[in-house]
C-alpha cells in the first residue's frame, strides 16, 4: 500500500452506500428474515472477516429465538482468481444437525468460497441453509450460487467500509465506497 494513503475516507473516490441507506437496508433485511423464521429458531453464521459488521447489525433485527457462530476460511491459489478450494481456518464447534442456517456474507463475488462453504455446511445434516449477503456483484459470479436475500446489487467495483477491507484496512469506515485508484497503482 502506497504511504499517499491515509487509510481512512480520505482514501474514497466517492461514498457508493452511506451509513444511513446500509442502517436502513440491514433493518429492511432483519424486518424479512424474522417474517420468514417465524416460528423456527436460527443460527447466524458468520464468514469471518468481512461480515463481522453486518452480522452485529443484522442480528440486532432479527427477533426469532438466534444464535451465532463464527468461520474463518482461506481460499488456496492467487489473491486476485478465488480457486474455489478453502481451507477452514476456524470451524464451528457446534453439532448443526435439524439447525436452520444462515450464512451472513459482507459480499457475494464469484461466489467460490461460498459456495464451497454451502456445500460443506449442508453435508452436517442442516434443517435448512440460506445465504443472506449485504452486497451482490452478480456480475462476476462463476459459482452456481445465489444468495436468498441481498442488500444491494453492486457493478463490478471493488469496494471498502462496514467490514470490507483492502489489504486488512478500511473495515471501520461506517460507509461504503470505491476507493481511489491511484491508492492501488503503487
Ligand atoms: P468469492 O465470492 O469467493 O469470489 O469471494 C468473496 C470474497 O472476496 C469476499 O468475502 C471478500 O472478502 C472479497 N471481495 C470481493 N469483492 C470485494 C470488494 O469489492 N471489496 C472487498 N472485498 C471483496
Ligand atoms: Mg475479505
Amino acid at each position: 500500500m502506497t504511504d499517499k494513503a491515509t487509510k481512512t475516507e480520505q482514501d474514497l473516490l466517492h461514498v457508493m452506500l452511506t451509513a444511513e441507506e446500509i442502517a436502513e437496508k440491514v433493518a429492511e433485511l432483519g424486518r424479512r428474515i424474522s417474517a420468514d423464521y417465524a416460528g423456527k429458531e436460527l443460527l447466524m453464521i458468520s464468514v469471518l472477516k468481512g461480515s463481522v459488521v453486518f452480522m452485529a447489525d443484522l442480528m440486532r433485527h432479527v427477533t426469532v429465538p438466534s444464535s451465532i457462530d463464527f468461520m474463518s476460511v482461506s481460499s488456496y491459489g492467487s489473491s486476485t482468481v478465488s480457486s474455489g478450494v478453502v481451507k477452514i481456518v476456524k470451524d464451528i464447534d457446534i453439532d448443526l444437525a435439524g439447525k436452520h442456517l444462515l450464512i451472513v456474507e459482507d459480499i457475494l463475488d464469484s461466489g467460490a468460497t461460498l459456495s464451497y462453504l454451502k456445500q460443506l455446511l449442508n453435508d452436517r445434516s442442516p434443517a435448512s441453509i440460506k445465504l443472506v449477503t449485504l452486497l451482490d456483484k452478480p456480475s462476476r459470479r462463476r459459482a452456481d450460487i445465489k444468495a436468498d436475500y441481498v442488500g444491494f446489487e453492486i457493478e463490478d467495483e471493488f469496494v471498502v467500509g462496514y467490514g470490507l477491507d483492502y489489504d486488512e484496512y478500511y473495515r471501520n469506515l461506517p460507509d461504503i465506497g470505491v476507493m481511489k485508484p491511484e491508492i492501488y497503482q503503487s
